[in-house]
């Protein structure tokens, strides 16, 4: 689905990815975890095309996605559920969700054939929001507005799906509840690009997982391999 060959990724003069490699299998989530400021946001910015590689490839279904601009990354099945949430605060939540359909139709005129997300289907996976559809997005919790992140990347028909730390700020009962809703998601066919840093969930919902440490991956393999190693665990992860 996803393939990141030796990307290269700067701000400015400031050398952020230094060589990441990484892959998605269709249908598969992988996480990407690692501590603050060690890139994972910049792999994720550096997909979706808001700050491209200079040196590198990266592949979706083997489409070349670097020269691309965001709007057509997205037309081409990539989600985003970004760091922070950024839902629309002056909006309704049924808004923030049809805004999200109408931009992702508008772009090149054509919209993903793919998934056929409505509101109906974004409110099966998550009933609060339809029960909160006529709230403001400044009026919700944020367990809400961490639906509504979702629920509005689901409106542009993605096939992957980068998650950029849903659980941060969320209280444990909350980061369940939405854990389970992503992997029914991901049981659905969605493949799933996780950046956490809340173990447990990524353990949960994840086949694979990679760990990056000042913007290189130092390591890849399943959950199991990783809990098995406590001084990656505790050097890389903090646990
Ligand atoms: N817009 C920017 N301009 C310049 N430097 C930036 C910018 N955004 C991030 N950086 C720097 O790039 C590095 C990687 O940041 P990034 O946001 O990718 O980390 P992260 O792993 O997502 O961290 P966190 O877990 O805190 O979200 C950090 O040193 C950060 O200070
Ligand atoms: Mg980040």
């Amino acid at each position: 689905m996803l393939e990141l060959q030796d990307i290269h990724t700067y701000y400015g003069a400031s050398y952020v990815l230094q060589g990441v490699s990484l892959q998605v299998n269709e249908g598969e989530a992988v996480a990407l975890l690692g501590r603050n400021g060690v890139g994972k946001t910049t792999t994720i910015r550096s997909i979706i095309g808001f700050t491209p590689p200079r040196q590198g490839q990266i592949l979706l279904r083997g489409v070349q996605l670097t020269r691309l601009s965001a709007a057509t990354i997205s037309r081409l099945g990539v989600g985003l559920v970004p760091q922070g949430r950024r839902i629309f605060p002056n909006l309704t939540v049924r808004e923030n969700l049809t805004v999200a359909a109408r931009n992702a139709r508008n772009v090149g005129g054509i919209s993903n054939p793919e998934g056929g997300w409505t509101l109906p289907k974004v409110y099966h996976y998550f009933p609060r929001l339809q029960e909160r559809q006529k709230n403001m997005g400044n009026d919700l919790s944020g367990g809400e507005q961490q639906m509504l992140a979702i629920g509005r990347a689901l409106m542009t028909n993605p096939q992957l799906l980068l998650m950029d730390e849903p659980s941060e700020g969320l209280a444990p009962l909350v980061v369940r509840e939405i854990g389970g809703t992503i992997r029914q998601l991901k049981e659905a066919g969605l493949s799933i690009l996780l950046v956490e840093q809340n173990l447990k969930l990524a353990f949960e919902i994840c086949d694979r997982i990679y760990i990056m440490n000042k913007g290189r991956i130092i390591f890849k393999g399943s959950s199991s391999d990783l809990q098995a190693d406590t001084t990656l665990m505790h050097q890389h992860l903090g646990v």
